[in-house]
């Protein structure tokens, strides 16, 4: 053994002894005393994850922890720095949790070294309305003496705590309004109606609380597009529990829902075009009061959207046939999550009909007749349409001006969307009376058209007619001059 390697080894010893947590309670004169006049800190401080890992108090406050004597130990000169207030509290926590030379090579963490800086870019990062320093420090959740891990069951920040514990600020109505007076107070009381609120408060800490939607330390604004809850973001997040089977097992509920709702009209949408128009999943389940929609309230959910086709559907002979069979309104036809982009083939008692699924069998029924007529009225309204537009294309191919009858055939158009929306009506009068509508505006559009064309030929067989014309006029012009040249040369 070398000198070296011995001296090495004593100096190992003798730290071991040093950061021994049992040597350093021994040394730790501001906890003994601090714990002999019972200050409520001291004896809390006895169960914090830094007492257990050998730091004291004066690793947050300085001063001299051998030190027996009061004045000494909490002398200025032995860097006692007090009471932190304000951003020098998270400061102080910063000290050793930004610093990988402390967590890693001392105190042998894994812990990521993230906290402060996500803290300060968050939300909570901003000033507070005093003016004087940031909305939150480490200590607005995580407290200051006492403080444990997030898997104890007792930690403000173990997920059955989380709620309450952002509820201390989100839940007071007075101090939210200094900030924002139109900001909701409600999201607690809210979410404790909701699946994951009822859950969580029953002890399962796998449910969603207001940290797996929102983030711990990186909270941001919800209109901010980083957010974990800005619309696009949105789906992943819920997706990251809601997707995973591993997760989800136990629970008897699909896992799906993400790769239906991406595939779905909505999904592409919201995700693919950014038409943040479209509905994210909290559009649907609300966002702290994350629910399925129920049956009554689906044709509600869908129609915040879609106002005309659930007002229609509301009076419509199936309102009454699908509640009282407990069938949801909208999502019997167009399902919930892998809602498509619908067509007219949807349409009456054929193989792709939603219609048939219900009114195939009985052809007498009304429901049967009334899905046929439909579809019929539909095709003949989809014809008329294709044939106008055929003509008008036909008429501006031979160069005919038909600018007046293109913008006509836009009513088509309109009468063919107006239509689509009105099967939810249910009833053969009302989109009939659409239908029609666009019928007698394809007419009018087909008669310009083939105006145009007729005005087209006439002008073609003018042409010849007149090209005919001048050019017999050309020739016998020509033996006008021929004759009267000869009758000259004879002369
Ligand atoms: C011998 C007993 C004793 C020792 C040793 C001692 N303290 Fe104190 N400490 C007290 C008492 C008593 C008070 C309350 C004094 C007061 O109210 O002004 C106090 C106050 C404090 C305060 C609050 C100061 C304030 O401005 O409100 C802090 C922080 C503190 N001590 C930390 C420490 C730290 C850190 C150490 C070790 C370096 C330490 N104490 C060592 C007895 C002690
Ligand atoms: C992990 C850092 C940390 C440790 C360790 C720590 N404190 Fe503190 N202490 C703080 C912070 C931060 C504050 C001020 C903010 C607060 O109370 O929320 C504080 C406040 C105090 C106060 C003033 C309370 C008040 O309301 O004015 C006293 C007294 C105190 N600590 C004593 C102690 C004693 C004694 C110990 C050791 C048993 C200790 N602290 C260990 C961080 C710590
Ligand atoms: C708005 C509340 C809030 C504030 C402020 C806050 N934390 Fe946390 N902290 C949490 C929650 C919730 C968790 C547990 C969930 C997680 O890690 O995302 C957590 C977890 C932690 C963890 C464990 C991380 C891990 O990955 O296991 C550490 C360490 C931590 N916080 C330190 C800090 C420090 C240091 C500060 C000050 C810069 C701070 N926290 C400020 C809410 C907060
Ligand atoms: C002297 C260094 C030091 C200071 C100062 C310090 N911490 Fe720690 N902290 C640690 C160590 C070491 C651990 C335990 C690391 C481990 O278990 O991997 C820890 C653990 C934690 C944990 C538990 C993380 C988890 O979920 O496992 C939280 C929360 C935490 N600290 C918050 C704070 C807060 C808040 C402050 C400031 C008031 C602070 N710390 C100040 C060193 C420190
Ligand atoms: C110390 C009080 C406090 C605590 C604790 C706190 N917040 Fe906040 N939070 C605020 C304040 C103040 C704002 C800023 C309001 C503003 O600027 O309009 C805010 C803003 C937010 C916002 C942004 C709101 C928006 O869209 O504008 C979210 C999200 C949020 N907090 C979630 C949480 C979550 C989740 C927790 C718990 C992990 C939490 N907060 C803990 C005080 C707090
Ligand atoms: C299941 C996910 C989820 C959970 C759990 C959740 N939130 Fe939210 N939160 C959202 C969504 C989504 C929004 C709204 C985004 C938007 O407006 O587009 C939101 C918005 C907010 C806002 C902005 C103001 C508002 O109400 O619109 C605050 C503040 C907030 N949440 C705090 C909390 C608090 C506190 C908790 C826990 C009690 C919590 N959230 C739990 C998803 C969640
Ligand atoms: C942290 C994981 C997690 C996150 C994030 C999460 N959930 Fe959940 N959610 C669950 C668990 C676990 C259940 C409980 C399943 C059950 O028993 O119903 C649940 C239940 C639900 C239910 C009730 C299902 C039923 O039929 O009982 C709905 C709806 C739901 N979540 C929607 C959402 C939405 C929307 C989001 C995003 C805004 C979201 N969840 C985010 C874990 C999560
Ligand atoms: C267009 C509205 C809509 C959107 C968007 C939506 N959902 Fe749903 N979701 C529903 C309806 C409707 C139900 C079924 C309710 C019922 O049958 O009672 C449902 C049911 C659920 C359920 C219960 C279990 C199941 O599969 O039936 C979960 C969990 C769920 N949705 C999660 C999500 C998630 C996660 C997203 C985003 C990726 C999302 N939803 C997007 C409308 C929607
Ligand atoms: C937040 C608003 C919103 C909500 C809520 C919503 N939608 Fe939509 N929906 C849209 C938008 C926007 C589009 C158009 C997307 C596109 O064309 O790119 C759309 C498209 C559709 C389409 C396709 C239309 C077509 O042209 O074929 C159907 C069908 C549909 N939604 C049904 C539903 C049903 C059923 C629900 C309830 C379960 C629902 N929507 C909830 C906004 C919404
Ligand atoms: C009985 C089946 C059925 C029910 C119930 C139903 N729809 Fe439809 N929906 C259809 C059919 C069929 C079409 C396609 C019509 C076409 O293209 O000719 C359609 C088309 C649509 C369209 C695209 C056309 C348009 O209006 O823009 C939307 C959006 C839509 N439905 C929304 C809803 C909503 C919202 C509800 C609930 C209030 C609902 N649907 C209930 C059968 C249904
Ligand atoms: C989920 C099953 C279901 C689907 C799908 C469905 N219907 Fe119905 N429909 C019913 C029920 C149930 C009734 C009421 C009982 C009855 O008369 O058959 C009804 C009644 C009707 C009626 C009124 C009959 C009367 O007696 O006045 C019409 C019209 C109708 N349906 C048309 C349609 C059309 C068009 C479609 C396709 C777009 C369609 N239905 C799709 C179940 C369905």
């Amino acid at each position: 053994m070398s000198m070296n390697t011995r001296r090495i080894r004593a100096a190992s010893i003798f730290a071991l002894i040093l950061f021994h947590p049992l040597v350093s309670f021994s040394q730790d004169q501001c906890r003994t005393c601090h714990e002999s006049i019972e200050d409520p800190r001291a004896l809390a401080f006895a169960a914090d994850i830094h007492a257990s890992n050998g730091i004291s108090c004066a690793d947050c406050h300085g001063g001299d922890r051998t030190k027996e004597d009061m004045e000494e130990g909490m002398s200025a000169g032995a860097g006692f720095r007090g009471v932190p207030v304000g951003d020098a509290i998270s400061d102080v926590c910063a000290s050793c949790h930004s610093d990988a030379s402390k967590m890693v090579h001392v105190y042998k963490s894994t812990l990521p070294l993230d906290q402060v800086e996500a803290l300060k870019a968050s939300v909570h990062g901003q000033q507070s309305v005093s003016g004087r320093s940031r909305i939150a420090q480490c200590t607005s959740c995580h407290g200051a003496h006492g403080i444990l891990p997030r898997s104890n069951r007792k930690s403000p920040v173990h997920p059955a705590n989380v709620p309450t514990t952002c509820a201390r600020c989100h839940s007071n109505a007075g101090y939210m309004t200094a900030y924002d007076p139109s900001m909701p107070v409600d999201q607690y009381q809210k979410y404790r109606s909701s699946v994951h609120g009822k859950l969580n408060q029953r002890g399962d800490s796998k449910v969603a609380e207001c940290a797996s939607c929102h983030g711990s330390h990186d909270i941001l604004a919800a209109k901010d597009v980083r957010s974990k809850v800005y619309p696009i973001n949105l789906p992943a997040t819920c997706g990251s529990c809601h997707a995973d089977a591993v997760y989800m097992r136990g629970y008897g509920i699909g896992t799906d829902q993400l790769k239906e709702y991406s595939k779905s009209v909505h999904g592409v949408a919201l995700l693919q075009k950014h038409d943040i128009g479209a509905p994210a999943c909290n559009d649907c389940h609300g966002n702290h009061g994350a629910v399925p929609p129920g049956v009554e309230s689906i044709s509600k959910v869908c129609g915040s959207c879609h106002a005309l086709n659930a007002d229609l559907f509301s009076k419509s002979p199936h309102k009454k046939a699908f509640d009282t069979r407990g069938l949801p309104e909208c999502e019997t036809c167009h399902g919930n999550h892998e809602v498509v982009r619908t067509t007219d083939q949807l349409l009456g008692v054929g193989k792709e009909a939603v219609c048939a699924w219900c009114h195939k069998d009985d052809t007498k029924s009304r429901g049967h007749i009334v899905a046929a007529t439909m579809r019929q009225l539909a095709d003949s309204l989809a014809d008329a349409e294709d044939s106008a537009q055929r003509l008008l294309n036909d008429a501006e191919q031979k160069g005919m001006e038909v600018g007046e009858a293109r913008f006509a055939a836009r009513s088509i158009r309109q009468a063919r969307l107006e239509s689509r929306t009105k099967v939810h009506s249910f009833q053969e009068s009302q989109f009939r009376d659409v239908v029609e509508k666009g019928l007698s505006a394809a007419k009018d559009v087909s008669a310009q058209a083939e105006e145009a064309i007729g005005e087209y030929h006439f002008r073609r067989w003018g042409l010849l007619i007149a090209s005919f014309a001048i050019t017999l006029l050309a020739v016998s012009l020509y033996l006008l001059i021929r004759r009267i040249e000869s009758r000259q040369r004879a002369k």
